[in-house]
């Protein structure tokens, strides 16, 4: 009979298997991860740092000459709200000699609230950075002469994956032993293989040790090593520290889902049909009779293109004919709500904006700026738009961000385009363009149009979308307008009265809500624009 002691000891084994062959069943580690930015990060970069300190100090004594014309590119905190000067006082001097001018944004705010938006916009902002930013965006320096050889980027896992790490290796000058360590902070090394006469410590943890008699038996097994991810994160990286006596490296594992594509089938091959590609939206407003005679001209010359209209009219008239979505929305949501809405409902490759009160023409060749999308990696291409005065405009901008500190930054539109585009004579690369654009219809959504702005508001969309969207603009293909000119920077009093009576419901002023997401939103301190 088993004594009551060993009895003990036996359940006590049976449960300890049970946990061990549960824990093995188990893929995570973890049970509760604490998702917030990783300490563990932050003390690998403060490391990084110090090193870089350290050899930045090192030639201190060495004198310098300055060179002043390279200095003021790369000047920091250089973010500066000036203007031009007018200098001549003759009628439309604007449009002859364009002026700069430069806003200040937080006059958006009153003086005695600007030190509590501030400090809610510096919260933000820090916790903006924080989700935005993994260590891949780390600065790594390889440092001089390093016996140590591993992947400087390029290494990629799935969460929870198992990758080999490729490249690393260890050409060191003759010693009696070899060793390496490796460090990682978000998953775990093992080998893959055995090497004989190498001998390891810490298989399958964070750190791992190799070291051998032989150099050839250490560099071999070197070849084997894997890693895997542990700690789950869409998109992320782990940095790695790999050392030998006297010396160390970093490198990072980016560690992310795959891509998803977002495909459109384009239909059968042969010319564009542009009405399997694309979808014209358009937002509406008290202009039914305007709205028609786009819709008439529009049929002339694509008679099965969807149209998507958004309208948030107070009293809303049906629309009527094939091919045509008509979304009503509560009453003055406005401007930009309308644009979102629409365009959350195609479901083209590509969709076409336009204004409620344009006209096609045999000029308006859609096909030219599908052409554009499909051969480029431009995602939205403006045309032009011709007014009833024959002004043709295509209102190209370009933007400059400037850094400015804990301010925020400087934002400068100016008239004008990057650069002419290979194989297309009549289109440039620039930052904003015109009411009147074909775009990858992913792409706009999402970067989204902000529904806070109600009135008038454009290039809002395309300074949301910077460093998303690769804009082009091409004046060959051309829209007629219907209405008198409207720039939508500049409202003239006939504008102001019309969006007044519009729009009542949005009493807020306009230039005040739009400054005001600047300098929030964006994190702006200072537009100028000419
Ligand atoms: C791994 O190594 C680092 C430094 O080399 C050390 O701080 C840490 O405690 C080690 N962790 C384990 C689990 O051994
Ligand atoms: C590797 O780590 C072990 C402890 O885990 C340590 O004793 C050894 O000195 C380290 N080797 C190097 C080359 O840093
Ligand atoms: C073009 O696409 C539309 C919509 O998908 C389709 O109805 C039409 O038959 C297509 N036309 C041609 C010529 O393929």
């Amino acid at each position: 009979m088993l004594s009551h002691k060993k009895k003990v000891l036996m359940a006590m084994a049976t449960v300890g298997l049970v946990a061990a062959l549960i824990r093995s069943w188990t893929p995570r580690p973890y049970g509760a991860v604490d998702v917030r930015p990783k300490q563990e990060a932050r003390r690998v970069e403060r490391l990084l740092e110090e090193r870089l300190l350290v050899s930045q100090n090192k030639y201190g004594d060495v004198p310098y000459r300055v060179k002043d014309s390279v200095l003021s590119l790369l000047a920091r905190n250089g973010c500066v709200c000036e203007g031009d000067e007018r200098t001549i006082n003759i009628p439309y001097a604007n449009l002859l000699f364009p002026r700069v001018s430069a806003q200040n944004l937080n006059t958006a705010f009153k003086d005695s609230e600007l030190d509590e938006v501030k400090r809610r916009r510096a919260q933000e902002y820090s916790s903006f950075q924080k989700r935005s930013q993994t260590a891949a965006d780390l600065l790594i320096v390889a440092e001089a002469n390093s016996p140590l050889q591993y992947p400087t980027q390029g290494v990629e896992v799935r969460p929870l994956k198992t990758i080999l790490i490729p490249g690393l290796a260890l050409e060191d000058r003759i010693r009696e032993r070899y060793s390496v360590n490796l460090t990682a902070t978000m998953g775990t090394f093992d080998i893959a293989a055995f090497v004989d006469e190498v001998s390891i410590r810490g298989e399958g943890e964070m750190n791992i040790s190799l070291s051998s008699r032989y150099l050839t038996a250490l560099n071999r097994q070197l070849q084997f090593i894997t890693y895997t991810n542990t700690l789950f994160h869409p998109n992320t990286a782990d940095t790695v520290q790999f050392v030998t006596d006297g010396h160390q490296a970093v490198f990072t594992i980016k560690v992310r889902h795959g891509l998803t594509p977002k495909l459109y089938n384009p239909g059968p091959k042969g010319e564009y049909n542009v009405s399997a590609l694309v979808t014209i939206a358009t937002k509406t407003f008290l202009r039914y009779d305007k709205l028609q005679d786009l819709i008439d001209s529009i049929r002339q010359f694509y008679p099965t293109i969807t149209i998507v209209v958004a309208d948030d009219n107070e009293h809303p008239k049906p629309l009527t004919g094939p091919y045509i979505e008509h979304y009503i929305m509560p009453f003055g949501k406005g401007w930009f709500a309308g644009r979102n809405l629409a365009v959350s409902q195609v479901t083209t490759k590509y969709v076409l904006w336009v204004d409620d009160d344009f006209i096609f023409t045999a000029n308006t060749k859609l096909e030219k700026l599908v052409d554009v999308l499909e051969t480029t990696t431009i995602d939205l291409v403006g045309g032009a738009v011709r007014e009833v005065t024959g002004y043709k405009a295509s209102y190209r901008q370009t933007f400059s961000l400037e850094q400015g500190g804990e301010e925020g930054d400087c934002l400068h539109i100016r008239r004008g385009y990057h650069h002419a585009i290979k194989g297309f004579p009549n289109c440039v690369v620039v930052d904003g363009v015109v009411n009147f654009f074909l775009a990858r219809t992913d792409k706009v959504q999402q970067v989204g149009f902000d529904p806070r702005l109600a009135r008038v508001a454009h290039l809002e969309f395309f300074i949301d979308g910077l460093g998303v969207l690769h804009v082009a603009s091409c004046d060959d293909v051309i829209v007629n307008h219907a209405s008198k000119i409207k720039l939508p920077w500049g409202q003239s009093e006939s504008d102001k009265a019309y969006y007044k009576f519009r729009y009542p419901l949005s009493s807020s002023d306009t230039a005040q809500t739009r400054s005001s997401l600047l300098y929030f939103k964006n994190r702006f301190q200072c537009l100028t624009h000419n």
